[in-house]
């Protein structure tokens, strides 16, 4: 079964709405001018929510082959919940993906493996699909290993999703992030098949050989292609590169 690599750029809270249309504009008529086929990859990239609407704007009208996604969405659908953004709005902005359970959110906004799952649900209920980020700290390396905190965070994520799901994982090591320090390869590789079986034993055989099982932290495009090579390592979820438009389209066009 063959999975087209995603390469996701997660903006994070960087670029204001009318950078983010110069920069979605610049990065189309960059792979355009290299001569990038559109079907081999999916390019995603993930704005923050006041940049979304502009953003999508501009996808509809110039025809641009990128997917929209957002940083997070609430887990309930509406009412008393202030700040909070509903999976409802982000569909009828065509937003296809969402990330979920960042180690930015687990960290700061003390989002729990439970709560996670909840917002799983609802991206499903909503038809976004969930990207679900797991990913262990150094300290967890140091005591457990570099598997068993992702696999137990995906475990629970995924409790209750139906097989049929159309999902996607993020295998994202907090110490790789933003530090330059990309884990290498072998290790991603090693994280990425024991998060496939996470999903054959929580979800299915099909689920698992269909569902794309991405690897982030400090990919960049001296080092994408060798993430790619490896057998469970189906794209990337891309940080600061991705705010980098000539960085980002080389790392979209790693096989030339
Ligand atoms: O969501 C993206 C990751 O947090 C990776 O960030 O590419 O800046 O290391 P980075």
């Amino acid at each position: 079964l063959k999975r087209t690599p995603l390469i996701a750029g997660n903006w994070k809270m960087n670029l204001d709405h009318l950078q983010a249309v110069a920069t979605v504009q610049k990065l189309h008529w960059t792979l355009k001018d290299a001569g990038h086929e559109g079907d081999s990859v999916e390019v995603a990239v993930f704005p923050p929510f006041t940049d979304i609407r502009s953003v999508q704007t501009l996808i509809d009208a110039d025809k641009i082959p990128f997917a929209l996604g957002a940083q997070d969405l609430s887990a309930h659908d509406s009412g008393a919940y202030t700040g909070e953004v509903s999976g409802a709005f982000l569909s009828k902005l065509n937003v296809g993906y969402v990330i979920i359970g960042h180690s930015e959110r687990r960290e700061y906004h003390a989002e729990t493996d439970e709560l996670v799952g909840a917002k799983v649900k609802a991206a499903l209920k909503h038809g976004l699909v969930p990207v679900i980020c797991v990913g262990e700290t150094a300290e967890d390396l140091e005591r457990f290993g570099a598997s068993a905190v992702p696999a137990g965070q995906l475990e629970t994520a995924l409790a209750g999703v139906p097989a049929s799901a159309d999902i996607v994982v993020a295998y994202e090591p907090v110490w790789a992030i933003g530090s330059g320090q990309a884990a290498t390869p072998a290790q991603a590789q090693e994280v990425c098949a024991a998060l496939r079986g996470v999903i054959a034993k929580t979800l299915d055989e099909d689920a698992a050989a269909r569902t794309r099982v991405l690897y982030g932290g400090s990919v960049k495009s001296g080092n994408i292609a060798s993430f790619l090579r490896e057998p469970d390592i189906d794209g990337a979820l891309v940080g600061g590169a991705s705010l980098v438009v000539d960085e980002f389209a080389a790392i979209v066009r790693f096989e030339k």
